[in-house]
Formats: structure tokens, sequence, C-alpha cells
């Protein structure tokens, strides 16, 4: 069976640097080409806001349910370039009809767009803790044909059932995690296939695969013991991968920048990791020509990669602030730093410091702080009993208001504005300026140089699959 699995998974990567382009390409070499999940959303309507993106009207003539795309297409419509984008719903616990149709259709356009033109497949990929449109976004690129669901930061452990349910158009619900409440009364997501599909005729689907993303075996071996089922398969990440990273086990000391110290107890063990006899795939650090027979050794069927993707020009990110960090990368060197600050989620976040974007601190300073996309805000219970949203990255005197801690709030990036805007959809602020960039990125950074043109200061996708696979 693990021969016909890939041995390359090209890592989902948010905000959009996994976009469809790259996934295409990989896709379409026969490897696993990978999406993006996180806030398609916002993404996908600031494109329909934007001209000359008449692919996503395209993809969208392929949507099952034509009533939804009627109603999708009357309230987006592109904008002059100096114009802000309009603002759009934030998610939430119970989203209104209009956002759920956006966030269906959002994941299914996404994973249309990765699908076409050949016959390689697709993966999607989400954030456990990015809980409130987990459902509707699942159901979206089942829609769309996805061959596999990827998902890390945070336990997984209900995502078997609620894939097998959905590929049935069966009704399923989500605890959601309550700011500081382990017991109380649960607060539960929901989605109805058939209430959503307004009575028009639901296809028949196929059931994708679903592989956890973790950090160490002993969640891999939890996750094969759920009562919702097991996963099909991990993606095993060490801590010098890109984007968030799980932080270390128990209470962990710092180094002298403040960064996380990972110890021997977060060290793999890859002989209990091979006798839960499911596939697995190495991520962080394999990204070069020795990582692929490295994880072979070690049993691994493949490794997933996302510094070397990220940074090529199928990639998201604008290609300017490509230009410029390859450009760094090869005349010297970027400092990665694992920040255990920056992130609302409270994860360590990776951030790449590159001048004139948010890991400089006078222009995080400069930010004036602002909470309107709201993916990584949490819930919690206000004192009346009901139910409020506060993210520690919003105006500090809001998040206390709402019963945060001020501490809390201390060298918040928002990475919601900072990473959008790294794909060239940052908003455009009342005094005329621009959301700044946050560029995220794996330790391994520095050893892109083998793959960089020093005359355009760019690579291919497919150079660095040939790069990963002629080892
Ligand atoms: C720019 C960037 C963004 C990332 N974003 C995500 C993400 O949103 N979700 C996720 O599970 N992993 C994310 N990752 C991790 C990758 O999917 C992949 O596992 C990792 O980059 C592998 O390690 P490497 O960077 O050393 O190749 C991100 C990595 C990078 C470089």
């Amino acid at each position: 069976m693990t021969s016909s699995l890939p041995r390359i998974i090209q890592g989902g990567m948010g905000v959009g640097v996994s976009s469809t382009t790259l996934a295409n390409t990989v896709s379409k070499s026969g490897q696993l080409g990978v999406v993006s999940g996180t806030a398609l959303a916002i993404t996908f309507a600031r494109r329909l806001m934007q001209k000359g993106n008449e692919i996503y009207e395209e993809a969208m003539k392929h949507f099952p349910f034509k009533k939804t795309i009627e109603r999708i297409q009357a309230r987006f419509h592109p904008k002059e370039a100096h114009e802000p984008f309009r603002m759009v719903e934030m998610p939430s616990i119970h989203p209104s009809e209009d956002l759920n149709e956006l966030i269906v259709v959002a994941n299914f356009v996404e994973v249309h767009l990765a699908k076409k033109g050949h016959k390689g497949v697709v993966g999607i990929n989400f954030l456990e803790k990015i809980q409130f449109p987990t459902l509707a976004s699942i159901y979206g690129a089942i829609l769309a044909g996805v061959d596999y669901i990827l998902m890390g930061a945070g336990i997984p452990h209900r995502m078997p059932e609620i894939i097998r349910k959905l590929t049935k158009h069966e009704d399923v619900m989500l605890p959601i995690k309550i700011a500081q409440e382990t017991e109380h009364t649960i607060e539960m997501s929901s989605f109805s296939p058939l209430s959503f599909s307004k009575g028009e005729s639901l296809p028949e689907l196929k059931r994708p695969q679903f592989l956890a993303i973790v950090g160490s075996h002993t969640l891999a071996t939890y996750l094969t013991k759920s009562e919702f089922g097991s996963p099909d398969g991990f993606v095993v990440e060490l801590p010098i991968a890109g984007g968030h990273n799980a932080p270390p086990r128990g209470k962990y000391p710092l180094t002298e920048t403040g960064e996380p110290i990972y110890g021997e107890r977060d060290l793999v063990d890859f002989e209990a990791l091979r006798a839960l006899n499911l596939p697995f795939w190495l991520a962080g650090g394999f990204g070069d020509h020795t990582g692929l027979k490295k994880a072979l050794e070690l049993g691994a069927v493949g490794i997933q990669v996302g510094t070397a993707f990220a940074f090529s020009n199928e990639s998201g990110f604008e290609p300017e602030l490509k230009k410029q960090v390859l450009e760094q990368v090869l005349n010297g060197k970027v400092r990665v730093k694992t920040d255990i600050k920056a992130s609302p989620t409270g994860f360590p976040f990776k951030v790449a410091e590159i001048e004139g974007t948010l890991s400089d601190e006078t222009t995080y300073q400069a930010r004036k702080r602002i909470c309107d996309l709201g993916y990584l805000r949490e819930a919690y219970r206000k004192e009346n009993g009901s139910i409020g949203y506060r993210c520690p990255s919003e105006p500090v005197e809001d998040y206390v208001r709402k019963g945060g801690k001020v501490e809390d709030t201390v060298g918040r990036k928002c990475l919601c504005n900072g990473l959008v805007a790294g794909i060239g959809l940052g908003q455009i602020r009342k005094d005329g300026s621009t959301e700044k960039h946050l560029v995220t990125s794996g330790d391994y950074l520095n050893g892109l140089k083998p793959l960089i043109d020093p005359k355009t200061y760019s690579y291919s996708a497919t150079q660095v699959l040939h790069y990963l696979l002629n080892s």
C-alpha cells in the first residue's frame, strides 16, 4: 500500500503561502501538493474584491449548489485598487448563513484550483486550534474531492469521525474550547450539509485520507486509540519546522534570546512510531538533498517540506517579498526566531527577521492594534454566562475589559493581518497605509542557498522537487 503513497508532501503553509499554483504544480508532478485551509474565507472574499481574479469566478461554476454561488456573487464585487477591502464577518461558534456559505465555497474553490488539469492527489491543511470554521471548511474541501486532509496545532482526535460523516452528508458537531474552562456547559459548533444544500441534490463524495500532524510519538499513539477513529497516517513535525511549533513538554528553559530549548523528553521515539503500523512522513529540516534518505532510513514513507517551497516562484508570498528574503539569504544570513510571544495562540511561532516587516521592533510598535479578521480569537464566558470573543493581539484595553490578562498582550503580533498581507491581500487603513508583512519560515531558510539563482534571486517548485528526490 505504501508504494502508492507520495514521497514528498509539500506542506500546507498559511495564510495562502501554499497557494493553488504551488499545490497544483507539486500534485501534477506526482507528489502531494497541499493548499492551506487557514482563513480561506477572508482571502477568497478579498480575491473576489480584486480585479483580474476570473479564475475564482470560473472555479465557482463547478460548485454543486448553484443558489449558493448566486448569493456569493451578489455580495462581492471588485473594488478599485486604492480602496480598502470590505469587512467580512469574523468567525464564531455560530456563524451566519452568509459566512458559512463563504467558508464552504472558499475551501471548495481552493481545492478545485489545485486539482485542475491533472490526475494527481491534493491535500488541504488545517490548524486544530482554529476551531470555528473547521466543519464548514472540511465539507467544502470534500465537495471538491480533496484526497488528503492534514491537521496540526492541537489534538485532532474527533476528525476521523467528522470527515467520515461529512463525506456522507451527515450532520456534525464539534465541541469548542472556552478559555479557562475545563468542565462547564459545552459549547458546540455544528454543521448540517442537508440544510446547507437547501434542497439541491447532494453529490456522491469520496472520503479523503486523514493525516494528523504531531510533534511526538505519544500524541500519535493517543490518536490511534481515539474513540472517533484513527488517523490514516501522520506527519511528524520536528521543532525546526516553519510556522507554529509544538512547545517543549512540561516547563521548559529559554535561551538568552528567549527562545524555547527542547530537551530529551521532546525526542521522537521512532521505534514507537513504526510500531503503530501507519504511514508517516517527517517534517522540519528535511528539505534538502539528504532529507528523504534520512527519513526513509527512520521508517518514514517520505517527508513533508515547507520552507523550500515557501519561497519558490509558485508560492503565495508576494514576489517582491520573496526576492527580498532570498537576496538576504544569499548575501548573508537571515535569523529565524522561535518567538514564544508572537502568536496569540500561545504556541511558539517562527518569525524570519526581514527588514521592514513586523519582525522589526519599530515597525511592530508603529502598528495600531486592531482585530478585524479574528481567526485566532478565543471564546470566553462573560459574567452573564453568554459567550464573547477576544484575542491577546487586539487593543490591550479591549482584551483586558474582556477579562484577559494584560501580561498576555505583551509582544503579541496580529498574525491574521500580517500573514494575509504577506500574500498581497493586506488591508488599506484609514491613514492610507497598508498592513505590514509578517514572514514565518523554518530554521532551514539559510539552507536554501544552493537553490537560488543569484541573478534573479528565485527558483521554482519543480527545482525543489528535483533537489529533494535526487538524493
Ligand atoms: C511559511 C510557512 C508557513 C507554515 N504554515 C503552516 C500552517 O499554516 N499549518 C501547518 O500545519 N504547518 C505550517 N507550516 C509548516 C509546514 O507545513 C511544514 O511542516 C514545515 O515547514 C516543514 O519543515 P521545513 O520548513 O523545515 O521544511 C508552515 C511552514 C512555513 C515555512
